[in-house]
């Protein structure tokens, strides 16, 4: 393993290398006993978290206050523009540099893309991007990964399906660029034709060793499998509802399609539909496990981030 972490920010996955992201699952790995056993330690006693999160979340932004709360250190945010002074017109730059004055790190959730990089570009301090619309949600994948590797015990040779939203959602878009550092890798690309994976994501793996294809049915991808990748129809994300309407509910998993199966069903959640909740209780559910382990991991990036960039 690598000694030093390179990275002073997490902005988009493809910053990363494979050495980059088996540093921080292994830390996790270290920090898997304080994260289930519910301890708190010192290691970042006296260091704030600051949150700005500009759009919705629970997993995110509750699991980033979890991983600062059980190194130790402490955090403040805001959850939504209004509750801050960006309400009363000051810009994202000037908030972000009151925040670094406070702050020994930054998380960014926004609704456009290119904002944590915006943002790293003006302050001194680590600035993590926690998803930035239909861009990227990098610590996502690091999680993700984690739970693969948990789960199935390997990050090569594997097959996976991401289905659903892959226009617009974010973490399948960080998790296919992910997927190209690691070997042997099949991605059945599962979506209606209007939510099909952007081109720029396919030039990328185009000119990687991943193997994909694009497909409109699960059933044609389910037997091959190691891993599905579930994720919503993002309503917010559709400018026309009736749009939306047309499509949403368009693939649903459930336990008969299920049953027999050597695969896990993962999904970054919020469910909304798309995974019946008869999977919930059997051995295919990974999605709860996998915002469980957020904490180790994004205590990882915390620690990381915040001891190699010292105020
Ligand atoms: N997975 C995820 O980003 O969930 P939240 O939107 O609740 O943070």
């Amino acid at each position: 393993m690598i000694k030093i972490f390179r990275l002073k920010n997490i902005i988009s996955i493809k910053d990363f290398n494979r050495e980059d992201i088996e540093y921080i699952l292994e830390e996790a790995s270290k920090l898997e006993d304080i994260a289930q056993s519910r301890k708190i330690s010192e290691e970042l006693k006296g260091k704030i978290l600051g949150l700005m999160f500009f759009e919705p979340s629970t997993r995110t932004k509750m699991s980033f206050e979890t991983a600062m709360k059980r190194l130790g250190g402490q955090e403040i945010g805001f959850e939504n523009s209004g509750s801050s002074s960006v309400s009363k017109g000051e810009s994202i730059a000037d908030t972000a540099k009151m925040f670094e004055g406070y702050c020994d790190a930054l998380v960014i959730r926004h609704e456009l893309e290119g904002v944590s990089k915006f943002i790293s570009d003006v302050v001194n301090v680590p600035v993590i991007n926690a998803g930035d619309g239909a861009g990227q949600h990098p610590t996502q994948t690091l999680l993700d990964l984690y739970t693969i590797k948990k789960e199935i015990g390997k990050l090569d040779d594997l097959k996976i399906a991401l289905i659903g939203d892959l226009k617009y959602g974010r973490t399948v878009h960080s998790l296919s660029n992910a997927l190209t550092l690691f070997n042997n890798i099949k991605i059945y690309l599962v979506s209606p034709k209007e939510l099909k994976m952007p081109q720029e994501i396919l030039h990328d793996l185009n000119k990687t060793n991943v193997e994909y294809e694009e497909v409109e049915n699960i059933e044609k991808v389910i037997d091959d499998v190691d891993v599905l990748y579930v994720t919503r129809i993002q309503k917010e994300r559709f400018i026309d509802v009736d749009d939306y309407l047309k499509i949403k509910g368009a693939y649903i998993i459930n336990k008969k399609m299920l049953e027999g199966k050597d695969l896990i069903v993962m999904h970054p959640l919020p469910r909304i539909d798309e995974i019946d909740t008869n999977v919930d209780n059997t051995k295919y559910n990974k999605y709860f496990a996998q915002a469980a382990n957020a904490v180790p991991v994004r205590m990882a990036i915390l620690k990381t981030l915040i001891k190699n960039n010292p105020k």
